[in-house]
């Protein structure tokens, strides 16, 4: 049997061997991929078993299902999310965090040390405008202790929010007063303030790994925009009930306009609508701590 059709070191994977594929990605990782989609990712996935020096796709296929090799996974899974996002995306939502949410944690003697997740982060641009918004705030600065955490599916997302140097494109909606004032531009590129860096910590997970996501403690706020669109109704769903687990009760959540359609209103109940900011129901928390005891 044909499983590749082979010409000089070129793989052309079968509709059949996509569509595997992409149930596979979809079981693990709750990315969505049609079939215009698997097309626009086919030369991506076929260049991986080329990186590999994998000339079969049995033995592609048990190395990623049976031996769960996990850098084969890392790479199927950096062939095919999208990543796209820019500074000050969705920027009334910053806003509302720095100078109308974090100040009542002064006010109302909450809390000081206040956990924030990016999920998913790509590649950082999400988190460094919350470093931003809140660096604005010099009361809120001075008197929270925040800690910034983001998160994606994508290793080399990761390496990229860490590295922190962007394109013109990334930057383009992001107010110019802050480009001149946190970034310096080399080359057309634009370079984070180093100092601005050590503001957060970017850590490569699955939402769905229960290993990783139990290992990231409890949080205050959580960010989670324009990734839910990417997966089905059912994986939808188990992601809102894992960031109903993830936080604090009164913990607040920040989806993308195009996110909200999913929410479980069992789960959460509305704090901003108009800005899709959602609370923590406590309800729900209640019944929680029932189920525990
Ligand atoms: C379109 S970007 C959104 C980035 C940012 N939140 C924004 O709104 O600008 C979607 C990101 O979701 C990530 N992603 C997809 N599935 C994921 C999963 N199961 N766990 C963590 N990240 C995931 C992708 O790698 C991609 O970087």
């Amino acid at each position: 049997m044909k499983l590749f059709a082979m010409d000089n070191n070129k793989i052309n994977l079968t509709q059949e061997q996509l569509k595997k594929i992409a149930n596979y990605i979809q079981k693990e990782g709750g990315i969505l991929l049609d079939k215009n989609r698997l097309m626009r990712f086919k030369r991506k996935l076929e260049n991986v078993l080329i990186q590999n020096d994998i000339k079969n796709f049995q033995d592609f296929y048990h190395r990623l299902r049976f031996k769960k090799d996990v850098h084969l996974k890392q790479e199927i899974f950096n062939a095919v999310t999208i990543n796209e996002t820019y500074f000050w995306r969705e920027n009334n939502q910053f806003d509302y965090l720095a100078n109308i949410l974090l100040p009542t944690y002064i006010t109302q003697g909450k809390p000081q040390n206040i956990r924030i997740l990016t999920a998913p982060c790509s590649s950082g641009e999400e988190v460094y405008s919350i470093v931003f918004a809140i660096l604005e705030n010099r009361e809120v600065f001075n008197n929270l202790n925040i800690e910034l955490i983001g998160i994606d599916i994508d290793s080399f997302m990761i390496t990229k929010a860490k590295r922190a140097i962007y394109t013109k494109r990334s930057v383009e909606k992001l107010p110019k007063k802050y480009l001149k004032k946190y970034f310096k531009e080399i080359n057309s590129f634009y370079h984070l303030d180093r100092k601005l860096r050590n503001y957060a910590n970017f850590l490569q997970g699955n939402i769905f790994d229960t290993n990783f996501i139990n290992k990231l403690g409890k949080f205050d706020i959580i960010f989670s925009r324009n990734m839910l669109i990417y997966f089905n109704d059912n994986d939808k769903q188990k992601a809102i009930e894992i960031f109903h687990r993830l936080l604090n009760s009164n913990g607040i959540i920040f989806l993308g306009h195009a996110d909200t359609n999913m929410i479980n209103h069992k789960l959460f109940i509305p704090l901003k609508t108009g800005l899709h900011i959602y609370k923590k129901d406590y309800i729900q928390n209640d019944l929680n701590n029932t189920n525990q005891n």
